[in-house]
């Protein structure tokens, strides 16, 4: 997640800017930069790394400014180079901007750009801003971002300094985080108050479509629509560590709670409504190439080859193609048969990890295309890779895979809509689909509204030595992700299984000791799972079931009923691990575990 903070008052803009920038570092970024506005004008600096690296870049010059933004950038469009980095300038040099969101239109607007002769030099979305600022500016800073900003869609918090107008920073917001801080003849803008709280525990939130101009002395917030906006700055009684996690106790409850606008941002500027399909970029290229391909190969790593598994349900209903799913670890030993007829989709959050990478690269000297399905732009995995598909979830810094494995099943619903079209999904059909995918976030919020409930569940249950997670069709792969999530965080025994599979060895452990989770949603197989319940109830083992919304015959033959909203089936995986996700949380909360930092695991698996 990017981070801004911009300082103007009466002491030296660097220390503070840098200082603001460490304090962001939680957030997770690529790359980091500094622009002040010096005598001589706009200075800057920034590069590919850490916050430290920029420091030493910075020892070799004697700043005195006492107005400044700085940035840490999680790159999305463009990967993380010095030149990628924020702030990006236009091309007179007077303009500096750092961004946070993205502009579903920047290539557009670029191409305007280019066409009245401007050589546009990054490959990020944000540079356009800097250019339309100065394409606009005739003496007043605010108007001047006002109406850049009206020509771009997409969610952004920006900040903004001219070295025409040295006397104030001009910052906005639409759907990214942004808050101005109070002091005593001096004031601040940041992403969020960790970088400030230092200095003031006065803040003012930025709502979407507010523009805010900071002089040392004042603030004047606006709309977009240049209508005045007053709004009290308040006092923030937070400590930083609560910051960090925006008041959630671990890094994993936040990004589980995150899921429903990780998974807006999965979506964002991709939806073809009006075609029923999708526009993915990152595949562009490869169009003519997906229309025929005969087999799909699908490798990665723990939770990502939950999502595979998952990917292999869609792409085989609904692009007709047939789809195998490799453990990356296996299939790097493998002498797969592999043509030129052969996708291999890699699916890595990481895009580090070692028997992923080899898997690909194995992939590729047969002569496949490799498409990777990342999170971390700029990755090993997506830079090697022969194009892909950014998930764009974010940072995921708990080590337990949540927010990432929903966004990675989201874009692989989205390369079935692609593919599907290709093939033999009709306009409507894809129209429903998207039509299904957008209605997702709200109906991941309604379930994370219940939490609650979950952990009241996990009360009762967290003293278990083992758990048996029952799914079936596309459930059956959340069913072992469900078991990994405890497993991992709470280190309670815990086997996924399919749950026909159930009556070939496993009913063996049933008893009053061994609890079963069963993903039970209304589907086509509803009454064979119905059966399964049955079969562990008659052998005194307990049952949580994961329901759909509205079944109250369900309730009957359980000890607890977690509901879901009702979704396209196809897609209910995106639901029905939500819970799962939140009872492992709980009951790992509840044995005093680590939640984010496990013991014996590592967040990316770098080594074989
Ligand atoms: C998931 O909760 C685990 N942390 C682990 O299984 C992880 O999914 C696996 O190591 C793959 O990581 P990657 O997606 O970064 O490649």
């Amino acid at each position: 997640m990017c981070g801004i903070v911009g300082y103007i008052g009466q002491q030296k803009a660097t220390p503070i800017l840098l200082e603001g920038l460490k304090r962001l570092e939680y957030r997770g970024y690529d790359s980091a930069g500094i622009a002040l506005l010096e005598d001589e004008g706009l200075k800057h600096e920034k590069s590919a790394g850490k916050v430290h690296m920029l420091e030493r870049l910075l020892a070799n010059r004697t700043f005195t400014s006492h107005i400044g933004i700085a940035h840490t950038r999680w790159a999305t469009h463009g990967e993380p180079t010095d030149l990628n980095a924020h702030p990006q300038l236009d091309d007179t040099g007077n303009i500096a901007v750092v961004h946070n969101g993205i502009i579903e239109n920047y290539r557009a607007l670029r191409e305007v750009l280019e066409r009245e002769g401007h050589n546009l030099v990054s490959d990020t979305d944000t540079e356009v801003i800097a250019y339309l600022i100065n394409m606009y500016y005739n003496g007043d800073l605010t108007e001047a971002v006002r109406m850049a900003l009206s020509q771009v869609e997409g969610t952004y918090a920006i900040a903004v300094i001219d070295s025409r107008s040295p006397d104030k920073i001009v910052a906005a917001r639409n759907g990214a985080p942004l808050l101005l801080g109070q002091g005593q003849g001096e004031n601040f803008v940041a992403s969020d108050v960790a970088a400030i709280l230092r200095h003031t525990n006065k803040v003012a939130y930025i709502e979407d479509k507010e523009i805010v101009t900071l002089t040392a002395d004042n603030y004047h917030i606006s709309t977009i629509e240049n209508v005045e906006i007053s709004r009290k700055v308040e006092e923030i009684n937070w400590s930083l560590e609560m910051i960090e996690k925006a008041g959630h106790d671990h890094f994993m409850h936040k990004e589980i709670h995150e899921q429903p606008e990780t998974l807006r941002n999965a979506t964002r500027g991709r939806l073809n409504i009006e075609e029923g399909t999708v526009r993915l970029n990152g595949l562009t290229d490869h169009l003519e190439d997906l229309s025929r391909i005969k087999r799909v190969i699908i490798t990665a790593c723990g939770t990502s080859w939950h999502a595979a598994l998952i990917g292999e349900y869609l792409l085989e209903e609904y692009a007709q193609i047939p789809v195998e799913v490799e453990y990356a670890s296996e299939f790097r030993y493998r002498s797969p048969i592999i043509d030129e007829n052969t996708l291999v989709l890699v699916i890595s959050q990481s895009g580090e990890t070692a028997d992923t990478l080899a898997a690909m690269r194995e992939a590729r000297r047969k002569g496949a295309k490799a498409l990777g399905i990342v999170n971390v732009v700029g990755s090993t995995i997506a830079r090697e890779s022969d194009g892909g598909v950014y998930i764009h979830a974010g940072p995921e810094i708990g080590v337990a895979s949540t927010k990432a494995f929903t966004s990675q099943i989201m874009v692989l619903s989205l390369i079935t809509i692609l593919l599907g079209r290709m093939r033999n999904i009709s306009a409507n059909m894809g129209k429903e689909m998207i039509e299904a995918l957008e209605s997702i976030p709200e109906k991941i919020q309604q379930i994370l509204d219940n939490e609650i409930q979950i952990k009241e569940i996990a009360e009762t249950y967290y003293k278990s030595n083992n758990f048996l997670y029952l799914g079936r069709g596309v459930n059956f792969p959340v069913a072992l992700e469900g078991a990994l999530k405890l497993k991992e965080i709470s280190y309670i025994h815990a086997e996924g299984y399919p749950a026909a599979e159930m009556k070939h060895g496993p009913i063996a452990l049933i008893d009053e000791k061994m609890p079963a989770v069963v993903i039970a949603t209304k589907d086509s197989i509803y009454d064979k799972v119905m059966s399964n319940i049955a079969q562990v109830r008659a052998r005194n083992g307990r049952v949580i079931a994961i329901a759909t919304e509205g079944d109250a015959e369900i309730a009957n033959h359980v000890n607890h009923v977690i509901f879901i909203p009702q979704i396209k089936q196809c897609f209910s995986p995106l639901l029905s691990v939500i819970p799962l996700q939140l009872l492992a949380y709980h009951m790992a909360v509840l044995r005093k575990c680590n939640i984010d930092q496990p013991r014996n695991l590592a967040k990316s698996v770098t080594v074989e």
